[in-house]
């Protein structure tokens, strides 16, 4: 089958720019990306690049080359879908937040509505794509949706998980780990997985296109989540036991990573993983878990995420008590609010939790990242619900200058690894500074020997020097 026309549902931290890099190693093909949301879809079509809605390492560059060539962003989304032959589902499936498995299970309302609109739309067969991280079993329920309209038509539906992670997303949609598509047996079905190989195959190395069938294809990427957020709060867990003992997280990390059965990625001891993915599919899994009544199963992926509350709380708690027991009317100043470098993405970062737990102690702070906007922050404190929007305004400023940022403070918190916090006039920023002045490294990104030759108090993740 050769595709011709693509189509994207959801223009978002995935379905942006994994159609932008399609379209430009695929100019033959004609990829439309729709999303409900007006003003996102306007971002996307800026002429000012720096507006994109999505914040990525070299995106700016790929957009501008492929835009309204053969690449566009659009709202009529039924325009699209019938033009397409194939139609990728990316839209969110955030933690419900209402009735039954609340707190836990994925919502799973966009996809349906998604699936409707597909099936109501469509006059011609096409291949059904799911990008969105779905549960296990999903793509029965979208089949049931699509068949039951009478119309005729047949959908393929594949499931093609995503692994791109923020802040490197181009870089890794241009040379993946592995390409995964899971498709069913039947001879229509082996025909829509390999019209999808092919259009990986313009880029991917074929040895790298992994096929499978479509319940594995869903669950290794709920499992590929749950290793990489295990070992985040492995190594998290070891930081707190390095800080009581003498040992240092990142020389145990590099003892440990060297031994190739565990490999020297992901060790990076930290104020705790945030990102809209790892909570979330791993609150999925142990959902999953226990609807097949698997308790042990579920209590194991469980403890993942309760070690990465205990890691934010316990960052907090360290700066409360360090700062004499109490930091009312103190102000803390907040290097990043992001949950990891290279990104604008805010979603279950760290730095809302610490922020909302020194809020509660009568904290002032002040926040400086380089990519989040104020609004996005305070958007984040306002979700929580923990106070007034107007306290949240009052008591947590957001500054667009560093060191003004951290003017007249007791402390500096470092959440996000920004690289540019380590190159910073740090004698200047002590000076402007209340007595004795602390800093929290909650990434251990920063020269602590440097720092406290300069008379900072040092905190640093993973270490008691
Ligand atoms: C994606 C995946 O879809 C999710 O399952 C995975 O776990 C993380 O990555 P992401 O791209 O990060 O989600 O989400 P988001 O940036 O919120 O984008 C989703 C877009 O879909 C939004 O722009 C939203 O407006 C759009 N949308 C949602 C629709 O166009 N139609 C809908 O019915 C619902
Ligand atoms: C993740 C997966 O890596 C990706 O494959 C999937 O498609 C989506 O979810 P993402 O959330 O974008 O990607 O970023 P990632 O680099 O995995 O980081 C997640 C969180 O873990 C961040 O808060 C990061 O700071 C933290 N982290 C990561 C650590 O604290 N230590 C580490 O060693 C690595």
């Amino acid at each position: 089958m050769n595709i011709k026309n693509i189509c994207c549902i959801g223009a978002g931290y995935v379905g942006g720019p994994t159609m932008t890099v399609i379209a430009q190693k695929c100019p033959h093909i004609k990829v439309t990306v729709v999303d409900i949301n007006e003003s996102r879809i306007a971002a996307w079509n800026s002429a000012d690049l720096s507006k994109l809605p999505v914040f990525e390492p070299g995106l700016a560059g790929v957009v501008k080359e492929a835009r309204n060539r053969n690449l566009f962003f659009s709202t009529d989304v039924d325009k699209a879908i019938d033009e397409a032959e194939m139609i990728f589902m990316s839209v969110n499936t955030p933690t419900k937040t209402y009735g039954k498995g609340k707190g836990m299970a994925a919502d799973l309302k966009y996809i349906e509505l998604c699936a409707r609109q597909i099936a109501r739309v469509s006059k011609q067969n096409k291949i059904v794509v799911e990008k969105s991280t779905l549960p296990v079993r999903t793509a029965s329920a979208i089949k049931n949706i699509l068949e039951n309209t009478g119309n005729g038509v047949e959908f393929q539906i594949l499931s093609n998980p995503e692994f791109l992670a923020e802040g490197t997303a181009v870089q890794d949609l241009l040379s993946p780990d592995r390409v995964l598509i899971g498709g069913g047996s039947t001879a229509e079905d082996k025909e829509a997985i390999q019209a999808l190989v092919d259009i990986y195959a313009n880029w991917v190395p074929r040895e790298r296109i992994l096929t499978t069938n479509v319940w594995s294809s869903e669950l290794s990427k709920l499992t590929a989540n749950a290793f990489l957020a295990q070992r985040v709060s492995s190594i998290n867990a070891m930081s707190e036991i390095c800080e009581k003992t003498g040992a240092d997280v990142n020389e145990v990390a590099k003892a440990i990573g060297m031994d190739s059965r565990i490999g020297n990625k992901f060790l990076r001891a930290s104020v705790g993983f945030g990102g809209s993915c790892f909570q979330k599919d791993i609150l999925n899994l142990v959902y999953i878990a226990k609807t097949y009544g698997l308790n042990e199963v579920a209590d194991y992926w469980e403890q993942v995420i309760l070690m990465n509350d205990h890691q934010k709380q316990r960052f907090s708690d360290n700066i409360v008590s360090t700062l004499y027991n109490t930091v009312s009317g103190k102000k803390i100043t907040f290097f990043g609010w992001a949950f990891k470098k290279d990104t604008n993405d805010t979603r279950e970062s760290a730095a809302i939790k610490v922020a909302d737990n020194l809020l509660n102690e009568h904290a002032n702070i002040s926040v400086y990242d380089p990519k989040v906007t104020k609004e996005r922050i305070y958007a984040d404190l306002e979700y929580l619900n923990s106070r007034d929007p107007e306290e949240n305004r009052k008591f947590l400023k957001v500054e667009n200058d560093p060191y003004k940022a951290a003017n007249d403070s007791h402390a500096i918190a470092v959440l996000t690894e920004w690289d540019e916090f380590k190159t910073y006039d740090w004698e200047k920023i002590y000076s402007k500074m209340q007595k004795p002045a602390f800093v929290f490294d909650g990434r251990g990104i920063l020269d602590i020997n440097k720092l406290k030759k300069i008379g900072f108090v040092c905190y640093k993740i993973g270490s008691s020097s």
